[in-house]
């Protein structure tokens, strides 16, 4: 085993103090190949950099056996991990509090959460322990990875996209989550009726979402009259809703990232689609 190799052997905590870098190697289960570092795919993802508190490698030490999953091109028994529930895949949990609550909100529904960011796996676990949740497995690592090589077809039945990195400078657009490339490796992933939820305060991702979610045939806009939001014109007069974007579910709660949107004065939007 090479210095930088994941140990079985250490605590999580151990683990961290012994690494150098903010974001010791050895926290992730899994460090990615040199073929997957190459590869031409989305990198929808931000390095972060960030410690783990105390208390959040506490959690990750008691609760990664138990619900981490490494994405590291494994395919994945979904029945078996979440004892026959339905599974809705959310990308990008962030620090796991809309996660946590949504599990808790309904036990019965498995959700397969993913993210990079280390910080925010121990956060997660930290929320799990505390309320018990059981219908919650942290995968960690790139989620484009984990839908590609890990995920059957028609397993899910759901997908979760909440306030994804906007990249806004257009010479990064491409590195949005949200874009066909990427539709075409969920769509296959998606059961018959399976719901595909975005949201995003970033009015042109927004768009991008609507406009990616909307070209394909396989996918039902549920709520193509519009958010219902009553939006003024210019001149104050009601103009109605803004087509294609749905009514905030109240099943969402507002997440971090939208909270810090919503101070900004940004306009959120839902999108909520069904697989046809
Ligand atoms: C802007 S944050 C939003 C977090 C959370 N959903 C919220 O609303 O507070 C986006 C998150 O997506 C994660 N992310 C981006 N691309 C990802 C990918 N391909 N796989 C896994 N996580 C990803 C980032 O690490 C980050 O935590």
């Amino acid at each position: 085993m090479t210095s930088s190799a994941p140990s079985t052997q250490l605590s999580a905590s151990a683990r961290l103090s012994a690494a150098p870098a903010a974001y010791p190697a050895p926290m992730y289960p899994h460090k990615a190949t040199e073929a997957q570092h190459r590869e031409q795919r989305i990198r929808s993802f931000q390095p972060r950099r960030g410690r783990m508190t105390k208390a959040q490698a506490g959690a990750l030490d008691r609760g990664w056996e138990r619900f981490g999953l490494a994405i590291d091109g494994t395919p994945l028994d979904l029945p078996e991990l979440f004892a026959g529930r339905p599974v809705t895949l959310e990308i990008g949990f962030g620090m796991g509090d809309t996660t946590a609550a949504m599990a808790a909100a309904d036990p019965s529904a498995g959700i397969l959460a993913a993210d990079v960011h280390t910080p925010g796996h121990g956060n997660l676990l930290q929320f799990l322990e505390r309320d018990g949740s059981e219908n919650v497995r942290l995968a960690a690592g790139d989620a484009v990875i984990l839908l590609r090589d890990m995920l059957p077809d028609a397993s899910l039945a759901g997908l979760r996209v909440y306030f994804p990195d906007p990249w806004p400078k257009p010479k990064h657009h491409k590195r949005r989550l949200l874009q066909a490339s990427f539709l075409d490796l969920v769509l296959p992933r998606l059961a018959p009726g399976a719901l595909v939820h975005c949201a995003t305060d970033w009015e042109p991702y927004a768009e991008q979402m609507l406009e990616v979610l909307g070209a394909s045939p396989e996918l039902e806009n549920l709520h193509p009259e519009g958010d219902g939001s009553g939006w003024l014109e210019p001149d104050g007069h009601p103009a109605g809703s803004v087509p294609g974007y749905a009514p905030r579910p109240d099943w969402r709660p507002v997440t971090k990232f939208e909270r810090a949107g919503l101070a900004k004065g940004h306009v959120v939007h839902d999108l909520l689609f069904r697989r046809r």
